[in-house]
């Protein structure tokens, strides 16, 4: 069966499309079969998996607007068994479309069930807003995974987000399951990181993820040479950790804990 996985979190730059793009590639090394869907205009995820402008025809936008089956918008990637959706700026339009679409919600829930997905994993890399793109990508999915920065405001923004996922649970996708929150950009000298760190774990508990993403440079260059931090350098903390994360996303698959937002 076929796992769908929305990355989401509605700030930007916590590490929602590192973590996207090296838990796909991270995934794929031990061996499932992973699509990633760029969700976001930005297009940030294509871009770290070294796919050109020029290799971006179809992209996700069509399938969320035009209807397009998944099979028929996925790309091959340098790395065996992944398969990239990518996006441009035409999905910024898709914001306003949708508004007057109906069953607007569901139209990314639509287009992968069109087609047979022949994918242990599909991730969807989500922009950093609750709008209707997000929605779309929260009704498609089984499950939720929140990264979230160490710092001052994460709490507030977190509880927001959970408040969301309890109304799409209520109407939208009875099933959705939150698997888990991640936190990135780790770092154990600050001693904010590790106040915030017992703030959420003694808030959310076993949902929290046991590995942590420690703050590292080569993560954060990896991106500009269109490569996965796990492509670019193997044996840096930041690819120990993501492949770690992969393994512990991997076992807790069989046990997911339902989260009774706050
Ligand atoms: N663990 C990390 N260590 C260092 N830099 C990171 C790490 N994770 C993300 N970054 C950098 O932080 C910025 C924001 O990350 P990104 O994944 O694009 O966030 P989002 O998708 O949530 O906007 C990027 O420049 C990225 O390279
Ligand atoms: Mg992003």
């Amino acid at each position: 069966m076929t796992r769908i996985l929305a990355i989401v979190n509605q700030k930007g730059g916590v590490g929602k499309t590192t973590t996207a793009v090296n838990m796909a590639t991270a995934l794929a090394a031990v061996g499932k079969k992973v699509l990633l869907i760029d969700f976001d205009p930005q297009g940030n995820a294509s871009t770290g998996l070294g796919i050109e402008p020029s290799a971006r025809k179809i992209t996700s936008y069509h399938m969320l607007i035009n209807g397009l089956p998944a099979n028929e918008a996925t790309l091959e990637t340098m790395i065996p068994r992944l398969h990239i959706v990518p996006s441009n700026i035409d999905l910024s339009a898709a914001e306003i479309e949708l508004v007057s679409m109906e069953q607007r919600e569901f139209l990314l829930k639509r287009s992968l069930e069109k087609s047979s997905l022949n994918y242990d994993y599909v991730m969807i890399d989500c922009p950093p807003s609750l709008g209707l793109i997000t929605l779309n990508a929260l009704t498609a999915a089984h499950s939720v995974l929140i990264p979230l920065q160490c710092e001052f405001y994460a709490l507030e923004g977190l509880s927001h987000l959970l408040k969301t996922i309890k109304l799409i649970q209520g109407n939208l996708n009875p099933n959705l399951t939150i698997h888990g929150v991640v936190l990135t950009m780790y770092d154990k000298r600050n001693k904010l990181t590790e106040h915030i760190e017992n703030d959420v774990r003694g808030f959310l508990g076993d949902v929290v993820y046991e590995t942590v993403i420690p703050r590292n440079v080569r993560i954060s260059e990896a991106p500009s040479h269109g490569k996965p931090a796990l492509i670019y350098d193997l044996q840096c903390a930041g690819s120990k950790a993501y492949l770690k994360l992969a393994k512990e996303l991997i076992k807790r698959e069989k046990n997911l804990s339902r989260l009774v937002a706050a």
